[in-house]
């Protein structure tokens, strides 16, 4: 996106977001980790609960690929930017990961999808004009916190749900390596309210997309 103005990079996330909300986001086509494993027999109340925490990750791939494209709306520098671009892309493999497994289980992706997508895309553009620095390090408290959430919900979910864990399982490398990435870059660690409310902001939106 190096030619474009910050005007032009603002519509671009536009139309990212609706792509992203309609289920068909910006990807790099890597193979779902899923894919050839066998499908598992669950009773119908592991069946809502699985289905229920995979929409709850859906809507935080949401959230993710949300605050990279918006962090990349006011990012500086082009280096940057083009780490910012990798990530979101690889948040769009795990939304429609996500969204699979979702839609497997008989289920459907949160209603609330496009208020996760705009407003995780207004707080990265945000984090974007505080300084690169604050941005990465924005990055890196997000998928320290995502890391800790996927490992809760690993113990959560059935031992033969090999599907589920191989997403998950999946998705926990990346996070970790997008945290690190961001370190790499420069991020700095952000003060302690700031890191309060980010979880405060993620258990909100846990909470609710578990039920819609
Ligand atoms: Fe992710
Ligand atoms: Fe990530």
């Amino acid at each position: 996106m190096r030619n474009y103005s910050i005007f032009d990079r603002a519509v671009i996330g536009l139309s990212r977001g609706l792509e992203a909300v309609n289920g068909k986001p910006e990807a790099t086509a890597r193979e779902n980790p899923a894919e050839r494993l066998p499908d598992s027999e669950l009773d119908e109340a592991q069946r809502k609960h699985v289905a229920g925490l995979m929409r709850v990750n859906h809507s935080g791939e949401i959230a993710a690929q949300a605050l990279y494209h918006g962090q990349v709306v006011t990012a500086r520098d082009e280096a940057v930017k083009q780490r910012l671009e990798q990530s979101a892309a690889e948040e769009g493999d795990h939304l429609i990961w996500c969204q699979t497994r979702v839609e497997e289980l008989g289920e459907k992706t949160s209603l609330l999808s496009p208020l996760w997508y705009w407003g995780s895309f207004a707080i990265g553009a945000l984090a974007g004009l505080a300084g690169d620095k604050w941005s990465l390090g924005f990055i890196k408290e997000t998928e320290d916190q995502v890391v800790e959430h996927l490992q809760g919900h690993l113990e959560q979910l059935p031992v033969e749900d090999q599907k589920s864990r191989a997403v998950i399982e999946q998705m926990m490398i990346d996070e970790a390596h997008h945290g690190n990435k961001a370190v790499e870059a420069g991020g700095v660690p952000l003060p302690l309210p700031v890191k309060l409310w980010m979880r405060a902001a993620s258990k909100v939106m846990t909470t609710l997309s578990y039920r819609l």
